[in-house]
């Protein structure tokens, strides 16, 4: 299904998003810590909303988090670079198979950057779909996540560390 009058946008950190927030399933601490922070007046200069989202009419359909890590704390990517870390997908039922979820992830690939994601297991195929792989598993790094990246061309996968004997 071809979705071409439909826009990704940054969302605004104001009170309307956060009502909007509330009818997606995976609402929780990370929103309502950000919108206290903004209530308390300790938000700081730089922090720009990681949400993005896509309105139909007035309803918020689909949303993610998306946010730039430094290279300092890449252990995914070879060579060690800044990648984006992608979460908090989600479309709500009513709209989902209509490329919503798609339209989302391909707004974060055009920054041809690497992407992590740490998907609920029962949507990896989806992001195998979107072209995700499972990183290759290391215990230390991911003990209790499920992480899925994809790389832009020239981008490859950190090798593991050798396994201690
Ligand atoms: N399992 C397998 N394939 C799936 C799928 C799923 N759960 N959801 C979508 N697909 C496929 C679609 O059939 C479509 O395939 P096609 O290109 O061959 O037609 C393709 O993936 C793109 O689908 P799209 O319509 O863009 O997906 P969506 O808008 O329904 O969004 C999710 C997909 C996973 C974001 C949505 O189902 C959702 O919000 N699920 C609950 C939360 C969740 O699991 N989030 C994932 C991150 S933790």
């Amino acid at each position: 299904m071809h979705l071409k009058n439909v826009k990704v946008e940054r969302l605004l950190i104001n009170y309307k998003t956060l009502e909007d927030f509330k009818q997606f399933q995976a609402y929780g601490n990370q929103e309502i810590s950000m919108f206290e922070d903004l209530q308390n007046e300790i938000v700081e200069n730089d922090s720009e909303s990681p949400f993005y989202g896509i309105y139909f009419g007035n309803t918020l359909v689909a949303r993610m988090s998306l946010y730039k890590r430094s290279k300092k704390y890449d252990h995914y990517f070879n060579p060690p670079q800044d990648y984006l870390v992608l979460w908090k997908l989600e479309v709500l039922p009513d709209y989902r198979n209509r490329g919503y979820g798609k339209k989302m992830v391909d707004f974060a690939k055009q920054y041809q950057l690497p992407i992590k994601t740490n998907p609920f297991n029962e949507s990896n195929e989806f992001w195998e779909k979107m072209g995700f792989e499972a990183a290759s598993y290391n215990l230390e790094r991911d003990f209790g996540e499920n992480p899925h990246i994809w790389m832009p061309d020239g981008v490859r996968e950190a090798l593991q560390p050798p396994e201690s004997i």
